[in-house]
């Protein structure tokens, strides 16, 4: 079964031409094609050019559909969530609304602990159930792939809990689903003050038995003043790793405590957040070719600064962006909306932020030779979006401009 997409007004590919990733001025290069079609087989794409190029004839069975008029993208990959949650934060947003601070709410038991909360006593079914309806949204606002951490547990049963309810989403679910263990996300109520202890117990207990069921793909650790330093974060990569997990860091968010070196010495494969990025940790990353996840809507939602994106970019490094959805730090996972906050406040161009939202996404999850782009041989992951110009993605925000999401070449229907 065939689908051809034809009389595309616009296809934006993102072709990444061997690469896997746009760095610095390769970023504003979307390769554009006018009038243009895509072929789909097998759920991969088979074809891309402009249409007076197009010679094959489709078979009775084979699909189409006319995008004229319309813009085509490849779908976005929102490489950064912590979407798998239970409950809501309401009422910090409000607290914080009349000037209480992200660190002072958790501080007050808040935050993430209260999400810990009701995690630990949701049943694996209702946390499928919910994360399941989010992914029907975000499939219709254009997001194809999705890394989910888990991190709301925090003992040996939730956190594993979490895990296997991920992957059990990533066989059955169409979007495309990445796992990581995020055990270091804060120290449980039960080991306050024993930050020590409760790493010991996550390298002991949590990590070996994460890595024997082979139920994450990642392991990202939040390296941050008060929750892991950098010792306790590099001992729980460096086990992750060995256990065969590739590397994430929460680096440099709300303060500048070394987290990008961190991620560049122990050549992870992105550092993520990095509104105090130091100059040093830009060379480090850029060097040891660690992807910048950037996210742009927590600044946004805490009210906090934005990461250096144009010094990332000048320097050289992969910028990506995602979402963060979380119910505490960024209650969205539109990425449109993350492109136009990018483009507003971060200074970067919107060809920028669509690569980043798109191609740099996917090599923030090692995937960049599977999607991202639309080329022959990738995953038939597109987005059809009624608009005059790509541009509008961003530039009309608020809205969802997309009208039909294509996953492994199949036309969803919502
Ligand atoms: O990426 N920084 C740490 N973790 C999340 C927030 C999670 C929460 O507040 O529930 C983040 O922003
Ligand atoms: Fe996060």
């Amino acid at each position: 079964m065939n689908l051809f997409l034809k009389n595309i007004s616009q296809l934006v590919t993102v072709a990444a031409r061997g690469k896997t990733a746009k760095t610095g001025p390769e970023m504003r290069d979307l390769g554009i094609i006018a009038d243009a079609g895509v072929l789909c087989r097998e759920g991969r794409i088979a074809w891309v050019g402009p249409m007076r190029e197009w010679r094959e004839t489709l078979g009775p069975d084979d699909g189409e559909l006319d995008a004229a008029g319309m813009v085509v993208i490849p779908g976005f990959v929102d490489s950064h969530t912590h979407m798998m949650f239970a409950g809501s934060r309401e009422k910090e947003f409000a607290l914080r609304a009349e000037g209480a601070t992200y660190q002072q709410i958790a501080e007050q038991g808040g935050g993430i602990l209260n999400t810990i909360g009701h995690v630990r006593a949701a049943h694996k079914k209702a946390l499928k159930r919910q994360t399941v309806a989010y992914m029907n949204e975000m499939l219709r606002a254009g997001t194809t792939t999705v890394e989910i951490k888990s991190g709301y547990g925090l003992d040996m049963d939730t956190e594993v809990r979490m895990l296997e309810a991920i992957n059990e989403l990533r066989v059955e679910e169409l979007m495309g689903v990445v796992p990581t263990f995020l055990g270091a996300h804060a120290v449980p109520p039960e080991f306050a003050g024993r930050t020590g202890d409760y790493v010991a117990m996550l390298l002991e207990t949590v990590l070996p038995y994460v890595g024997r069921k082979k139920l994450a793909r990642f392991c990202d650790v939040f390296c941050e003043k008060g929750y892991f330093e950098i010792a306790d974060s590099e001992r729980i990569l460096s086990a992750a790793r060995s256990l065969g997990m590739d590397l994430k860091v929460h680096a440099d968010e709300l303060t500048s405590l070394g987290g990008a070196e961190l991620a560049a010495r122990l050549g992870a494969v992105s550092a993520d957040h990095l509104e105090h990025v130091s100059p040093r940790g830009i060379s480090a990353m850029r060097d040891a070719g660690v992807v910048a996840g950037l996210l742009p809507g927590v600044s946004f939602f805490l009210n906090h600064g934005y990461a250096p994106a144009r010094a990332l970019i000048d320097a050289g490094v992969t910028v990506a962006i995602a979402s963060d959805f979380n119910p505490g730090s960024c209650m969205s996972y539109s990425m449109p909306l993350m492109m136009t906050i990018a483009c507003t406040q971060m200074h970067m161009t919107p060809e920028e932020a669509l690569a980043a939202a798109t191609l740099n996404g996917a090599a923030a999850l090692g995937l960049a030779s599977e999607i991202g782009s639309v080329e022959v041989g990738k995953r038939a992951d597109l987005l059809v979006a009624e608009i005059p110009d790509y541009r509008f993605l961003a530039y009309h925000f608020g809205t969802n401009h997309i009208r039909t999401t294509v996953k492994n070449g199949t036309i969803l229907e919502f």
